[in-house]
Protein backbone atom coordinates (compact mmCIF):
# COMPACT_ATOMS: atom_id res chain seq x y z
CA UNK A 1 0.00 0.00 0.00
CA UNK A 2 1.30 3.97 -0.68
CA UNK A 3 0.77 5.69 2.29
CA UNK A 4 0.79 9.53 2.61
CA UNK A 5 2.72 10.85 5.68
CA UNK A 6 2.48 14.46 7.02
CA UNK A 7 3.97 15.51 10.27
CA UNK A 8 5.02 18.64 11.91
CA UNK A 9 8.16 18.89 13.94
CA UNK A 10 6.70 17.73 17.43
CA UNK A 11 5.99 13.89 15.73
CA UNK A 12 9.71 13.30 14.20
CA UNK A 13 10.82 10.50 16.26
CA UNK A 14 7.44 8.71 15.98
CA UNK A 15 6.95 9.33 12.51
CA UNK A 16 10.85 7.80 11.66
CA UNK A 17 9.43 4.96 13.39
CA UNK A 18 6.53 4.59 11.79
CA UNK A 19 7.88 4.59 8.49
CA UNK A 20 10.59 2.37 9.47
CA UNK A 21 8.13 -0.39 10.89
CA UNK A 22 6.19 0.75 7.79
CA UNK A 23 8.62 -0.03 4.73
CA UNK A 24 9.20 -3.01 6.74
CA UNK A 25 5.97 -4.91 6.11
CA UNK A 26 6.50 -3.27 2.57
CA UNK A 27 4.34 -0.44 2.45
CA UNK A 28 5.45 2.49 0.69
CA UNK A 29 6.01 6.01 1.89
CA UNK A 30 5.40 8.73 0.05
CA UNK A 31 6.91 11.47 2.65
CA UNK A 32 5.38 14.77 2.79
CA UNK A 33 6.88 16.57 5.57
CA UNK A 34 8.31 17.87 7.60
CA UNK A 35 11.61 16.15 8.30
CA UNK A 36 12.89 19.23 10.16
CA UNK A 37 13.01 19.61 14.29
CA UNK A 38 12.34 23.20 13.66
CA UNK A 39 8.90 24.57 14.90
CA UNK A 40 6.63 24.43 11.86
CA UNK A 41 2.89 24.93 11.13
CA UNK A 42 1.03 21.29 11.35
CA UNK A 43 -1.87 22.31 8.61
CA UNK A 44 0.65 22.87 5.82
CA UNK A 45 2.04 19.41 6.55
CA UNK A 46 -2.02 17.76 6.63
CA UNK A 47 -3.03 19.34 3.30
CA UNK A 48 0.02 18.05 1.57
CA UNK A 49 -0.81 14.77 2.71
CA UNK A 50 -4.46 14.85 2.59
CA UNK A 51 -3.90 16.20 -0.92
CA UNK A 52 -2.04 13.58 -2.52
CA UNK A 53 -4.79 11.29 -0.85
CA UNK A 54 -7.09 13.28 -2.67
CA UNK A 55 -5.08 12.88 -5.94
CA UNK A 56 -4.81 9.32 -5.74
CA UNK A 57 -1.37 9.65 -5.17
CA UNK A 58 -1.49 7.58 -1.90
CA UNK A 59 -4.27 4.93 -0.91
CA UNK A 60 -4.19 6.37 2.73
CA UNK A 61 -2.64 8.46 4.38
CA UNK A 62 -0.85 9.16 7.65
CA UNK A 63 -0.80 12.11 10.22
CA UNK A 64 1.07 13.44 13.47
CA UNK A 65 0.71 16.10 15.22
CA UNK A 66 1.21 16.78 19.10
CA UNK A 67 -2.00 15.61 19.61
CA UNK A 68 -2.99 14.56 16.32
CA UNK A 69 -6.15 17.01 16.87
CA UNK A 70 -4.62 20.10 14.65
CA UNK A 71 -3.57 18.02 11.59
CA UNK A 72 -6.90 16.43 11.36
CA UNK A 73 -8.91 19.08 11.35
CA UNK A 74 -6.84 20.74 8.77
CA UNK A 75 -6.77 16.83 6.87
CA UNK A 76 -10.47 17.20 6.93
CA UNK A 77 -10.44 20.59 5.44
CA UNK A 78 -9.70 18.86 1.69
CA UNK A 79 -12.68 17.12 0.49
CA UNK A 80 -13.10 13.50 -0.29
CA UNK A 81 -10.75 13.37 2.89
CA UNK A 82 -11.72 11.89 6.01
CA UNK A 83 -9.13 11.90 9.04
CA UNK A 84 -10.10 10.39 12.16
CA UNK A 85 -7.19 10.91 15.22
CA UNK A 86 -7.35 8.32 17.35
CA UNK A 87 -5.70 7.08 20.61
CA UNK A 88 -6.07 3.04 20.83
CA UNK A 89 -6.83 0.71 18.40
CA UNK A 90 -10.92 -0.30 18.77
CA UNK A 91 -11.62 3.18 17.16
CA UNK A 92 -9.06 3.26 14.41
CA UNK A 93 -10.73 -0.49 13.38
CA UNK A 94 -13.98 0.95 13.81
CA UNK A 95 -13.34 4.14 11.93
CA UNK A 96 -12.30 2.29 8.72
CA UNK A 97 -15.30 -0.16 9.28
CA UNK A 98 -18.21 1.91 9.57
CA UNK A 99 -16.42 5.39 8.61
CA UNK A 100 -14.09 4.06 5.58
CA UNK A 101 -11.78 6.55 6.79
CA UNK A 102 -9.01 7.88 4.71
CA UNK A 103 -6.67 9.05 6.95
CA UNK A 104 -5.64 7.99 10.11
CA UNK A 105 -3.91 11.18 12.82
CA UNK A 106 -2.02 10.24 15.87
CA UNK A 107 -0.72 12.24 18.71
CA UNK A 108 3.17 11.57 18.67
CA UNK A 109 2.69 13.42 22.93
CA UNK A 110 -0.75 10.94 23.33
CA UNK A 111 0.42 7.66 22.17
CA UNK A 112 4.09 5.89 22.32
CA UNK A 113 5.32 4.23 19.30
CA UNK A 114 4.53 0.69 20.55
CA UNK A 115 0.51 1.72 20.60
CA UNK A 116 1.33 3.51 17.98
CA UNK A 117 1.80 0.58 15.61
CA UNK A 118 -0.75 -1.18 17.06
CA UNK A 119 -3.22 1.72 15.90
CA UNK A 120 -1.92 1.85 12.82
CA UNK A 121 -2.01 -2.17 12.35
CA UNK A 122 -5.63 -1.49 13.59
CA UNK A 123 -6.38 0.95 10.86
CA UNK A 124 -4.85 -1.11 7.73
CA UNK A 125 -5.86 -4.50 8.27
CA UNK A 126 -9.67 -3.35 8.52
CA UNK A 127 -11.74 -2.66 5.86
CA UNK A 128 -15.02 -0.63 5.16
CA UNK A 129 -17.88 -2.80 5.31
CA UNK A 130 -20.17 -0.97 3.22
CA UNK A 131 -23.94 -2.37 3.48
CA UNK A 132 -25.70 0.10 5.93
CA UNK A 133 -22.70 1.81 6.98
CA UNK A 134 -22.26 3.55 3.05
CA UNK A 135 -25.68 5.77 3.34
CA UNK A 136 -24.42 7.21 6.55
CA UNK A 137 -20.87 8.08 4.68
CA UNK A 138 -22.87 9.17 1.82
CA UNK A 139 -24.54 11.68 3.80
CA UNK A 140 -21.39 12.90 5.36
CA UNK A 141 -20.09 13.70 2.37
CA UNK A 142 -23.49 15.31 1.33
CA UNK A 143 -22.94 17.89 4.13
CA UNK A 144 -19.51 18.90 2.57
CA UNK A 145 -20.69 18.79 -1.41
CA UNK A 146 -24.30 21.26 -0.19
CA UNK A 147 -21.09 23.59 1.61
CA UNK A 148 -19.48 23.67 -1.64
CA UNK A 149 -22.19 24.75 -3.64
C1 LIG B 1 2.53 22.02 18.36
O1 LIG B 1 3.06 22.52 19.53
C2 LIG B 1 1.16 21.45 18.61
O2 LIG B 1 0.25 22.48 18.81
C3 LIG B 1 0.73 20.58 17.46
O3 LIG B 1 1.67 19.57 17.27
C4 LIG B 1 -0.59 19.87 17.60
O4 LIG B 1 -0.68 19.19 18.81
C5 LIG B 1 -1.79 20.65 17.31
O5 LIG B 1 -2.93 20.13 17.31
Amino acid sequence: MKIAFGNDHSALALKRELVSYLEGKGHEILDCGTNSPEMCDYPVYGERAALAVQRGEADCGLLICGTGVGISLAANKVRGIRAVVCSEPYSAMLSKQHNNTNMLALGARVVGPELAKMIVDAWLDAEFLGGRHQGRVDLVMDIERRQSE
